[in-house]
């Protein structure tokens, strides 16, 4: 089925008759299509769920595209990024169309999920500025961390689950909250794959975001832990490109405080949530969706 929503993007990128752009979409990596997999999941294999995974798959596809061009990437699931093959222009005009597109689509759904959607969409669009202000200097508070990857990585992920549960008919809320607490474990585990991963296997940097001025959860209890005057080489290294003396520091310190197997302990506490939340409607594929993410190497 996941075929299907493949097909129901292709259409609606094809209705808009401009060969290059259909030809650029068709040549986009496809990534885990979680949120595609979650409405599936939840609201079984019909016409409108297989709609509404599509325009959530538009609207991640864009956001994609446009980080792309904030961070500066050069590739994105081990392909050249649209930005580096064809230009920031380019990837953020593609952005636009996908965005305004699925908007398009939207629209024909019922008020509550067309409405959740949209709140979400910009909610999405604050998480990103939030990260983007917030990478301009070292941060040390857990909290807008938290706050900012749920905008940023979270909310989508929960309108997600919580519309789908509407198509059915299902607790709505119990969904809801499935879909952040997974958004938020997903958004942790990233952020620990850029550290003990490599380039060849997440398909795109490794080590990279404390250069792009993250800092992430496994940095922020790093510092915690740090003695003075390690916290300030480790301030230091912030928004800097690390030599490999200096990554191996890093990588050396957050062993010895354990600052990655606590980041791996809040992800997995989150996924409990998760699955604490629908545990009363007997969604093992829910489960099995969570256990794959947490386990995950990209
Ligand atoms: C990836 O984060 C980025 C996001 C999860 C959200 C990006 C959102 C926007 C650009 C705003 C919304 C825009 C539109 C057009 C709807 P990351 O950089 O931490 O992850 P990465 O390593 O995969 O790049
Ligand atoms: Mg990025």
């Amino acid at each position: 089925m996941l075929k299907a929503v493949e097909q129901c993007m292709l259409t609606w990128i094809k209705e808009l008759q401009n060969d290059e752009l259909y030809e650029l979409f068709t040549h986009l990596p496809h990534g885990k299509r979680l949120r595609a997999k979650l409405v599936l999941k939840i609201a079984g294999e019909s016409p409108q769920s297989v709609k509404l995974a599509a325009v959530i798959e538009l609207i991640h596809a864009a956001s994609l595209l446009h980080d792309d061009v904030i961070d500066e990437a050069l590739t994105r699931r081990g392909v050249t990024s649209v930005n580096a093959s064809d230009g920031s222009k380019v990837a953020v005009m593609m952005g636009d169309v996908l965005y305004s597109k699925a908007f398009t689509e939207l629209v024909a759904f019922d008020d509550k999920i067309a409405s959740s959607v949209a709140s979400a969409v910009t909610i999405l669009s604050i998480g990103e500025y939030m990260d983007v202000k917030m990478g301009e200097s070292f941060n040390e508070n857990e909290e807008a961390y938290l706050d900012m990857i749920y905008k940023k990585t979270a909310s989508l992920i929960e309108v997600t689950s919580y519309c789908a549960a509407l198509l059915v008919g299902k607790n709505e809320d119990d969904y809801k909250l499935y879909g952040k607490n997974l958004g938020l474990a997903f958004q942790i585990i990233d952020d620990i794959l850029d550290i003990v991963s490599d380039d060849e296997t997440l398909g795109k940097p490794a080590l990279n975001d404390y250069k792009e001025g993250k800092t992430t959860l496994p940095y922020m209890y790093l510092y915690e832990a740090l003695e003075d005057k390690d916290k300030k080489r480790l301030k230091q290294a912030h928004l800097q490109d690390l030599d490999s003396n200096e990554s191996s520091w890093i990588k050396l310190q957050m062993k010895e405080h354990q600052s990655v197997e606590r980041s791996y302990a809040l992800a997995r506490t989150l996924s409990d949530e998760a699955i604490k939340a629908v545990s009363q409607h007997d969604e093992k594929e829910l489960v099995l969706i969570l256990e794959d993410m947490m386990q995950r190497e990209f």
